[in-house]
């Protein structure tokens, strides 16, 4: 908090030079992904809104596909002032909050309304602001869907995937996940994944149907699961240094705009999911298989022992909230 209340004064005194220069205030908004992906949609909403209701003011600019930052270097940059934006899925945030951990838990979710009742709930609202000390301020929580398994075999049961090399984001839930199921999981950024894939450097990966589409991964696997096994969303978040140093009618426009920028990406992300299914499934060159109520079960069983595990750093009763909200 003290670091948190040393940089408030320091910004406050920069203030009326910021405000006697005329020159709009440059916006960094550095993500991984696509243009054509929920989150990348939302990105230039975003700078769409703001640069129309803030004319001459704001001047955003986006950096989609790690063109400025990769998902490993971006958080740390926010924090040194290099972006004022980025949205990293919620697994990339746990050693700055371990809590942030719950949303990897495998099976916890049922679905993607039951993810957002819990984002909406008392807890998950505290979540947002709970970097604040180390000066990442939460703007909001974007969907992306569901996470599916690819790979170059066809996997339907946990024996399946024994001893098949895994590409995971930053996460230990995740590696504990997989080593549940006795599989080899690789900590890797998401700009590597492709080149991964494409060289059989690793047998697979998890992402939601829009990631798996849009980055090209199903050009290179032959097979994707649907599994349904966790979530993949993401924390909209900003530094405390840029935004709590902007003139306050100037960070309430800007706070309408990023939340009506969400709206709009979430509503994108639960269509853009189904469509993208269908266009993995109608290119021909990756076979979609479901599975059977006893086949998920066995998946369910080997790695829903992963809860105990982390229970102690996410909070018993963060993680009961979680699983409240599936009703
Ligand atoms: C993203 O959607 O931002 C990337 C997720 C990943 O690293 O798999």
């Amino acid at each position: 908090m003290k670091l948190l209340t040393a940089t408030l004064l320091a910004v406050s005194c920069l203030l009326p030079l910021q405000q006697a220069n005329a020159k709009p205030i440059e916006i960094k908004f550095s993500h991984v992904v696509a243009e054509n992906t929920p989150k990348g949609q939302m990105a230039l909403k975003f700078k769409e809104l703001a640069e129309a209701r803030l004319p001459g003011k704001v001047d955003v600019k986006v950096y989609p596909n790690s063109q400025l930052f990769t998902d490993a270097t971006v958080l740390q940059a926010l924090q040194l002032g290099d972006v004022e934006i980025a949205a990293p899925a919620l697994s990339k945030f746990q050693k700055y909050n371990p809590a942030l951990q719950v949303f990897d838990l495998p099976f916890l979710f049922k679905d993607m309304d039951a993810v957002d009742r819990f984002q909406h709930s008392p807890q998950g609202v505290a979540l947002l602001s709970s970097m604040n000390d180390k000066l990442l301020v939460g703007l909001g929580y974007l969907h992306n869907g569901m996470k599916q398994l690819s790979s170059n075999d066809p996997i339907r049961v946990p024996a399946d995937i024994a001893g098949k090399k895994f590409r995971i984001m930053t996460s230990d839930v995740l590696q504990a996940q997989y080593e549940a199921v006795h599989a080899i999981p690789l900590k890797k950024p998401f700009a590597e994944v492709f080149t991964l894939l494409q060289t059989r450097a690793i047998d697979g990966q998890e992402s939601p149907w829009s990631n798996t589409y849009a980055s090209k991964f199903f050009e290179v696997q032959k097979y994707v699961t649907e599994t349904d096994h966790g979530v993949l969303d993401y924390l909209v978040v900003t530094s405390a240094e840029f935004w709590f140093g902007l003139p306050e009618d100037l960070r309430d426009t800007l706070k309408q705009c990023m939340d009506e920028a969400i709206a709009y990406g979430n509503q994108i992300a639960a269509k853009q999911d189904l469509a993208d299914r269908q266009s993995i499934l109608d290119s021909g060159k990756t076979q979609i298989l479901t599975l059977n109520p006893g086949e998920r079960q066995q998946w369910i069983d080997a790695m829903k022992p992963v809860w105990k595990m982390f229970e102690d750093q996410i909070g018993s009763d963060l993680l009961d909230a979680a699983i409240q909200s599936n009703h």
